[in-house]
């Protein structure tokens, strides 16, 4: 164990001092053109920044303990992975990890992506099967090889490999939603629509049942250096096609770090966020001088621009949701949604608590 931190502390090391060097070649660059790092948000002196941990609102165990282990002098991507943990460990939260909702044919398979700010490494894992931790076997990817993505089976391998017990994730709850789903699907098929909800499991399908579930946990967090890192972690859209992969494993997409300037991360419907590669996106925003909110709020306005007729309500709207939760360096955090009242998690100096989303419609 020592013996695996010493290697992995080394590789972090070099990376983040090259990243560090690349750093300061390209601020100089931008200086000199006199825009984008003109715009830059104004960053306290080293040592100064406030620590915090922000997350999806399923979240506020997991910034709990993120902040506590960044106190405790943790790296900010071993926090937020522990933190995230705690979501995917819980058979009662039907969006991540073990107890996640299954694909269409009944299998539980999880995307995940970490992604270490000094450093400007990431792993990540897609289509895993069988092993309740992508968050962590993510992190591994990005450890222990010199790939980013591993997917299906190679990622179940590489799980594997490193010890992670295998296990059903289907948990029966899941399970019973996922049937309610086959069964009231569609009436041209030969699924017969079972009698009414008859008990608190079967109530609590049919309610998941009116809003496809497309929940996720994203958690970013920062420390007195100023250091960044964000992990994304998902069971995916509920009942999507067997290898459908999401907006959370993809870097740019389910989260994005720069750490000189911020990371954003999602939760919401994965196609549109693929499309638009909000989270790259947004940090580009916020290096040219927006507030979080207001650059969380102008990607999800790009989004609804290139949303098709299809996916739009009678307003024209789209009728999807799709948040994000933004952190910059400077130590301003924001959270947006395409719509309706949303929230999201934040510990930092003053406790942990739910605060509100920006909301576009
Ligand atoms: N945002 C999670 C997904 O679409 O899979």
């Amino acid at each position: 164990m020592k013996e695996k931190n010493a290697i992995r502390s080394r590789r972090l090391f070099l990376a983040a001092s090259a990243a560090g060097l690349a750093g300061g070649t390209h601020l100089a660059g931008a200086q000199s053109s006199g825009t984008a790092a003109a715009a830059q948000p104004v960053q306290p002196p080293a040592g100064n920044f406030p620590i915090k941990s922000i997350s999806s609102a399923n979240g506020q165990r997991t910034t709990k303990r993120a902040y506590e282990m960044i106190l405790q002098g943790a790296d900010t991507l071993d926090a937020s992975v522990a933190g995230v943990t705690i979501v995917e460990d819980d058979p009662n939260d039907t969006s991540v990890g073990y107890g996640g909702l299954p694909n269409e044919l009944g299998v539980v398979q999880l995307d995940a992506a970490v992604m270490h700010g000094p450093s400007h490494q990431a792993g990540c894992v897609a289509s895993l099967e069988r092993i309740r931790n992508p968050a962590k076997v993510a992190q591994l990817v990005l450890e222990r090889t010199d790939h980013v993505l591993l997917v299906g089976r190679g990622a179940l391998e590489f799980a594997r490999a490193h010890g992670f017990q295998e296990e059903n994730l289907l948990t029966d709850r899941a399970r019973k939603i996922w049937l309610r789903w086959k069964q009231t699907m569609s009436d041209r098929d030969d699924w017969l629509t079972p009698p009414d909800e008859s008990d608190d499991t079967d109530k609590q399908a049919a309610a998941i049942l009116r809003n496809r579930p497309t929940g996720t946990i994203h958690c970013a967090s920062m420390n007195a250096g100023g250091d960044i890192s964000c992990v994304t972690t998902t069971s995916g859209l509920a009942f999507k096609i067997d290898g459908r992969v999401g907006d959370s494993p993809i870097i740019g997409a389910g989260l994005y770090v720069d750490n000189e300037i911020g990371s954003c991360g999602s939760t919401g419907r994965g196609e549109a966020n693929l499309q638009n590669q909000c989270s790259f996106a947004a940090v580009e925003l916020m290096r040219s001088g927006m507030t979080p909110v207001e650059a969380g709020l102008e990607v999800l306005r790009r989004v609804s621009k290139h949303t098709v007729p299809r996916l739009r309500n009678e307003k024209g709207e789209p009728d999807f949701g799709l948040n994000f939760y933004l952190l910059r360096k400077d130590g301003m955090h924001g959270g947006v949604a395409m719509r309706g009242a949303a929230k999201f998690a934040v510990t930092d100096e003053n406790g942990t608590r739910l605060e509100p989303c920006t909301t576009l419609y």
